[in-house]
């Protein structure tokens, strides 16, 4: 595999899909809408006039008078540096290969470890997280998606596990690192040997659970029960719960499966979710058989699920839920609706595929058993209207023609039986913790109105997803009815349109709350604070070239979800993407993931000089020691 391609792409060069029979259709839709809508397309509020709600549904009102943002917002810039605005300081918390434990030696540049060291140290390319208090103590949890072979490997001649030894390394650089943090001399660092550290890889023994767990599609040799795999790895967004697990999100986990005999034909089920007989080169078949789909074709419906992890028990096994659905989970938001259902939003992150949401058969109880609460429950799949308005709609087996347990291994099957709406890449879920709402980040969809996705399901511009090859993403929000998440109808509006209004006087230079000022593109970790700011994080074009010439390196900004208002936060350094954010307890450190600097092989971040870049989780604080606004 090419290193910089995308996991999308190498997947639709793999298998392309079925071809757009209808693409004059599609073409004709997404021109008639903007015909529509003038030459001068514009969100915000020249768009209210098309709701058809008394109130506003559209945001990015501009004209606040005064921010409730405490800091200034800083330039896009190209540094190989963290960035952040006056008043604010950061350092690193972990890099890649930092020992948990003292047993085994620090990061060595030269050899870049053995799989032995790196099953003991922090894991590759840290994603989601969240920060637990937990009896006085404050545990991290981690997620490790995946590794950059250019660079675990850049040791090798060609760049790729050339060793059994370096293929379990890569491997075990996946999962999630949990461990231990404590504030010595006013910053947080790690607690080597805590009785919480824990690595959890993709040999880490898991229980499935829900409708799939036992189904004859789970069953293997090695496991004839269906209920026990293991490892989890490719885990990008996450999720926590009200009752203190930690929900680690599959998302590629597709392109760690291969087949031994070129001849294999994988099947029409193995092709929805881009499986195939090449992987991306990590070549873990090389050192376990069951990666190898020609020998253990079931192996893959036991990956591509949420998994459950107390972290405050070393001990647990971890939980794979099944009512969750297969697909390419990105992350995992959750809201206790008023009814006492727990409603979880999930996105499935790839070009064309659909929106989640899970409500669960039982009710969330304050202090009570909660800890099965999402091994049963209803997937519902969102369908939007062009007119401002959607609705869920249930995937049961009245609706679907499947099983319960066929819905929960197939789901993006299962999801195309319904003509739901196909999505630009649903990232990171929000709950706004201030207002019954909830937020997605569509990041980018260059097939939009070009192509159908991985199902032939018709991807038009229309609704949620306006612009045809869409380059720059947007955050869509909606506001389930009767304030409650559990309502089968909503309403929706975009709150962002990102896009460069330098380069584009179009749709494409976004909504009326993006400037020049603090422009940005593919918007991916999305969080929302208590105070109702919305944290976005981006893993976009960093070339500040071209379409996007101005908006520099991957960054984090901050929008207001009343006024609409835009700051950015921070920039990072050079090839990064930043993704991945979770408060201190006394919320006076925000902690982000700065994900694979140098990925293209120009950074030396955070060592500098000759080192090689590594990805870092940094804390940020306020210099004047007040909580993070
Ligand atoms: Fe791992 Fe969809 O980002
Ligand atoms: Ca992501
Ligand atoms: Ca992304
Ligand atoms: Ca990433």
């Amino acid at each position: 595999m090419k290193e910089h391609i995308s996991f999308d792409e190498f997947d639709e060069i793999r298998n392309p899909g079925p071809e757009c029979t209808d693409f004059e259709r599609i073409s004709e839709i997404a021109l008639s809408r903007r015909q529509v809508l003038g030459g001068g397309f514009k969100w915000g509020l020249a768009a209210l006039a098309l709701s058809t709600a008394g109130n506003s549904l559209f945001g990015g009102r501009l004209k606040a008078n005064t921010s409730r943002m405490a800091f200034e917002g800083i330039s896009a810039n190209t540094f190989d540096t963290i960035t952040v605005p006056n008043g604010y300081s950061w350092y690193p918390v972990i890099s890649w290969g930092d020992p948990l434990w003292s047993n085994v030696d620090g990061f060595n540049h030269d050899t870049r470890g053995t799989a032995a060291s790196q099953e003991l140290t922090y894991g590759d390319n840290n994603d989601g997280m969240t920060f637990f208090e937990h009896q006085g103590r404050f545990i991290m949890a981690i997620n490790n998606e995946y590794t950059n072979r250019s660079i675990i490997h850049g040791n090798r001649a060609t760049k790729l596990p050339e060793t059994d030894d370096d293929v379990r390394k890569n491997m075990v650089a996946h999962g999630v690192s949990i461990f231990e943090i404590a504030l010595q001399n006013g910053r947080w660092s790690l607690v080597k040997d805590s009785v919480y550290n824990r690595r959890i890889t993709p040999n880490t023994p898991m229980e499935i659970t829900g409708p799939a767990a036992g189904h004859s599609m789970l069953k293997t040799a090695a496991d004839p029960t269906g209920t026990r795999s293991l490892g989890t790895w490719n885990n990008c967004g996450n999720g926590y719960t009200p009752w203190g697990t930690y929900l680690a999100c599959e998302e590629n986990f597709n392109g760690y499966f291969s087949s031994s005999d070129d001849n294999h034909v994988p099947n029409d089920e193995m092709k929805r979710y881009g499986i195939g007989n090449k992987d991306w080169g990590y070549a873990w078949a090389k050192v376990d058989e069951r990666f190898d789909i020609s020998k253990h074709p079931n192996e893959v419906n036991r990956a591509g699920y949420i998994v459950e992890i107390d972290p405050t028990d070393p001990t647990s096994i971890p939980k794979k839920r099944t009512a969750l659905g297969r697909f390419k989970h990105e992350n995992a938001a959750l809201a206790v609706a008023a009814n006492g259902h727990v409603v979880v939003y999930l996105g499935d992150d790839e070009r064309g595929e659909f929106l989640y949401k899970f409500v669960s058969e039982r009710k969330y109880a304050q202090g009570g058993e909660n800890r099965n609460l999402l091994e049963d429950g209803t997937l519902f799949i969102a369908k939007f209207e062009d007119n401002q308005t959607g609705r869920w709609l249930p995937l049961t087996p009245e609706s679907t023609g499947m099983t319960k347990a066929e819905i929960s291994i197939h789901t993006r099957q299962a999801a195309s039986k319904l003509g739901a709406t196909t999505m630009d890449r649903p990232e990171w879920v929000a709950v706004n913790p201030n207002k019954v709402e909830a937020y997605c980040a569509l990041t980018n969809n260059k097939n939009r109105a070009v192509k159908p996705n991985a199902g032939g399901d018709a991807t038009p511009a229309f609704g949620p997803n306006p612009r045809p090859k869409n380059q720059y993403g947007q955050i869509v929000r909606w506001n389930p009815m009767n304030g409650d998440h559990t309502s089968v109808d909503f309403e929706w509006d975009l709150f962002i349109v990102v896009g460069n209004p330098k380069i584009h006087k179009d749709e494409y230079a976004g909504s009326e709350n993006v400037t020049e000022e603090n422009m940005f593109n593919s918007p991916d970790g999305l969080i929302i604070d208590e105070t109702g700011l919305v944290w976005i994080q981006t893993d976009g074009n960093y070339s500040n070239e071209g379409e996007f010439a101005g908006m520099g390196n991957n960054q984090m900004l901050c929008a207001d979800s009343v006024t609409g208002e835009i700051r950015r936060f921070l920039v990072g350094p050079n090839e990064c993407e930043i993704t991945g954010m979770t408060w201190s307890s006394d919320r006076r450190t925000i902690f982000v993931g700065v994900q694979h600097p140098g990925e293209k092989g120009n950074s030396s971040w955070p060592g500098g000089g000759n080192t090689i870049p590594r990805s870092t989780l940094i804390a940020i604080n306020r210099q004047d020691g007040r909580q993070i606004v």
